[in-house]
């Protein structure tokens, strides 16, 4: 089969006539040669056409309700300064929680003002740097931070723009670790009464409004990640506006913005069906609209703040095949494992989250009989798995080229140094060329951290 690969594969990723596979016009033997393996790939214009999608769409949606729309992408999904500035020239806002990606996205020159700073501890250090970048949003996440950020304003002698993260109670996403607005966990502050009748997200949107070096500029909420189903945005968009309806009866203050956050979930596997951003965007732009018809309350400035959605389907990663094991397994099918130069270390999200994924033999074609395999890494660990199951070509051989597709989310930016192990590259990929965004870590990088 040769042509464009389709989902899960960036829309660059092609298969030529003689079985290999291309990303962007460039061969994956030439990147394999040039910058080794493991390496992950990411298809610029992809991940450009992914930016400017979801902001047509949101744009479009609510355009039709007079309501202007802003997109930020979550840096925490993949953070360089190449890609703060592709999503950047592509319109988009960038949404930083630590210092570190503050830093990457300054140095990439996107505004302060286009920032959006996030954090639930964020420390003294992070929030003198955000304040000192004049960033376009703080968002708090507890009381004790109102306080902070109301002083840390003061003493500079600013008054610092808010948002109040706030816990709709919707509980979306593919797996309780990244499912972070129902009530059992660290994010955000309850819309849910407390004992003493206010719930503790309007305690802390009165405080903010209550302190002068605060500037109350609107409500927050992050629902989870990797959902597929738009309705969990549509009820969280409802509560929000419901929240900020109840807010100016209270204290006669309309705020001006709402965010929904992210997690608008990916295809990871043939045959999956991605979110659909237009659907999205129109399922929520009707709640908002339809919350601001009940409540008697003027729209709202909208957000959101795509990661996974952006970066995710334009990576993958590329692995050089070493040891294959066929393991006989209890019920007599046999298992080959087919051991790759990467692993845990460059993407734990099988081991943590039991995420799937798709591989395939990229470097050839083949017309073995495909065999029952599981791709494991080189670590010390039985639960270092990259992919648990997927049909590979029978005469799948060391030295072969794998790649697993839509690796571009959570993975470098997750990866570790396990096993000192160093971190791959990731290789920039565009009209035919290739560049290096991250240069590979070496163990005179993991030595160099080592003061003996
Ligand atoms: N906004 C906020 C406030 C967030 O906490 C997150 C993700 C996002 C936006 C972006 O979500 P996305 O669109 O990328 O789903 N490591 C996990 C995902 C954790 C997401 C944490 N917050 C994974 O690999 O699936």
């Amino acid at each position: 089969m040769t042509g464009p690969l389709g989902e899960p594969w960036s829309s660059g990723s092609t298969r030529t006539a003689d079985g290999s596979l291309s990303v962007a016009g460039v061969d994956v033997h030439e990147l394999a040669a040039r910058f080794g393996t493991p390496a992950y790939v990411l298809d610029e214009a992809d991940l450009r056409a992914r930016a400017r999608g979801f902001r047509s769409a949101f744009e479009r949606a609510f355009a039709a309700l007079g309501c202007e729309v802003d997109v930020y992408y979550a840096g925490k999904a993949f953070l360089s300064r190449a890609v703060a500035r592709w999503v950047h020239e592509e319109g988009l806002r960038v949404d930083v929680a630590t210092g570190g990606e503050l830093a990457v996205a300054l140095a990439a020159g996107v505004p302060g003002e286009h920032l959006g700073m996030h954090g639930n501890n964020k420390s003294d250090e992070e929030i003198a740097a955000a304040l000192d970048a004049g960033v376009g949003r703080l968002v708090a996440d507890s009381l004790v931070e109102i306080d902070r950020l109301a002083a840390a304003a003061a003493a500079r002698g600013l008054v610092a723009p808010v948002m109040v993260r706030v816990t709709t109670g919707v509980h979306a996403g593919g797996h309780e670790y990244i499912s972070t607005a129902h009530e059992d966990q660290k994010f955000g502050l309850s819309m849910a009464a407390g004992p003493g009748g206010d719930s503790p997200a309007m305690t802390a949107l009165l405080a903010v409004l209550d302190r002068p070096s605060l500037r109350l500029l609107g409500i927050h909420s992050h629902i989870g990640s990797q959902i597929l189903d738009p309705t969990g945005f549509e009820v969280a968009a409802r509560r929000v506006l419901e929240l900020r309806a109840e807010l100016a009866a209270r204290a006669g203050v309309l705020v001006e913005e709402v965010d929904l956050g992210g997690g608008y979930g990916i295809a990871y596997l043939p045959g999956e069906e991605p979110m659909d951003t237009d659907e999205v965007a129109d399922g929520v732009a009707a709640a908002v609209a339809a919350a601001a018809r009940d409540t008697r309350t003027a729209l709202p400035r909208f957000s959101v703040e795509p990661g996974r959605a952006i970066v995710g389907p334009a990576g993958l990663t590329l692995y050089t095949v070493g040891t294959v094991k066929p393991v006989r397994l209890d019920d007599g099918r046999v298992r080959t494992y087919v051991s790759v130069d990467g692993g845990m270390s460059d993407n734990i999200r099988p081991a943590l989250y039991g995420a799937r994924y798709h591989a395939e033999v990229v470097g050839r074609s083949s017309g073995a009989e495909p065999v029952l395999a599981r791709v494991v890494g080189k670590h010390c660990e039985s639960g270092d798995i990259v992919v648990h199951e997927v049909q590979l070509p029978g005469d799948v051989h060391a030295g072969d080229l794998l790649a697993v597709p839509a690796t571009g989310a959570y993975g470098r930016s997750m990866a570790s140094t396990y096993n000192l192990v160093p971190r791959p590259p990731v290789v920039g990929v565009r009209d035919g060329a290739a560049r290096v965004l991250l240069r590979r870590e070496t163990v005179a990088d993991l030595l160099a951290l080592d003061e003996g």
